[in-house]
């Protein structure tokens, strides 16, 4: 996945030009991996962000991407997919149709995603996530896309319910992340296994 494109959102790799964007947003805003990350630690993960990128074909998912405005080329927030191992029991806790044995875990994408704090309430996560939705969907023709949160993260969970998201809360109050799971399936999707439960009848 190279670069999408939205009314008012490019979503794109990393370069290494954007070492101050990511580190004031990462870093400094948002406070990804804790307090005290310098802009030079902060230039040794990116720079393994950027080589997996240039290493991998263009369909590689793995990794967060910027989320630019079009016009000036700022940078907003990430987004990106990532994998999710789910276990039998949480497809269960979660009310994720089966499509592996029920025994088993599944392998499920994720979509992830945030904005610096000062681009928040206006729509650009849901725009992000919505591009990255069509792009799981048409481009990649995965099954279904599903996002997690933790608890109280309403912000999270209403860029889920809006971009179309069925919502699954684990009822435990103690239980850890994920304490929500938000789930859209390929409404053209047809799964390997649909067809061949089709062509036998
Ligand atoms: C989660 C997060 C990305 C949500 O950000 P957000 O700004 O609330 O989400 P959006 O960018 O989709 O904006 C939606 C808001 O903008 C408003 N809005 C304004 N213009 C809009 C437009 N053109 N289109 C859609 N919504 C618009 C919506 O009404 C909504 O406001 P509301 O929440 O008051 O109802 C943000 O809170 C964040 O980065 N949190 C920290 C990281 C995090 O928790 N990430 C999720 C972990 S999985």
């Amino acid at each position: 996945m190279n670069a999408l494109e939205t009314t008012r959102l490019i979503i794109r790799p990393f370069t290494m030009d954007d070492l101050e964007a990511v580190h004031q947003l990462l870093d400094l805003d948002l406070r990804w991996s804790g307090d005290g990350i310098s802009i030079e630690q902060r230039r040794e993960k990116l720079q393994l962000q950027v080589a997996l990128a240039q290493w991998t074909t263009t369909d590689c998912l793995y990794g967060d991407r910027g989320i630019v405005l079009k016009g000036s080329g700022q940078l907003t927030g990430i987004c990106g997919f990532r994998p999710w191992l789910c276990s039998p029991q949480e497809r269960c806790l979660y009310q994720l149709p089966e499509r592996s044995e029920p025994a088993c875990h599944s392998l499920e994408l994720g979509v992830g995603y945030a904005l610096s704090s000062q681009h928040r309430g206006q729509g650009y996560a849901t725009e992000a996530v919505k591009a990255l939705l069509e792009y799981g969907f048409t481009r990649l023709r995965v099954g279904r896309i599903v996002a997690l949160t933790d608890r109280g993260n309403t912000s999270s969970v209403n860029v889920m319910r809006r971009v179309g998201m069925q919502i699954g809360v684990n009822p435990d109050p103690e239980a850890l992340y994920p304490w929500v799971v938000g789930i859209i399936e390929n409404p053209a999707h047809r799964c390997a296994g649909d067809e061949i439960k089709t062509a036998t009848g």
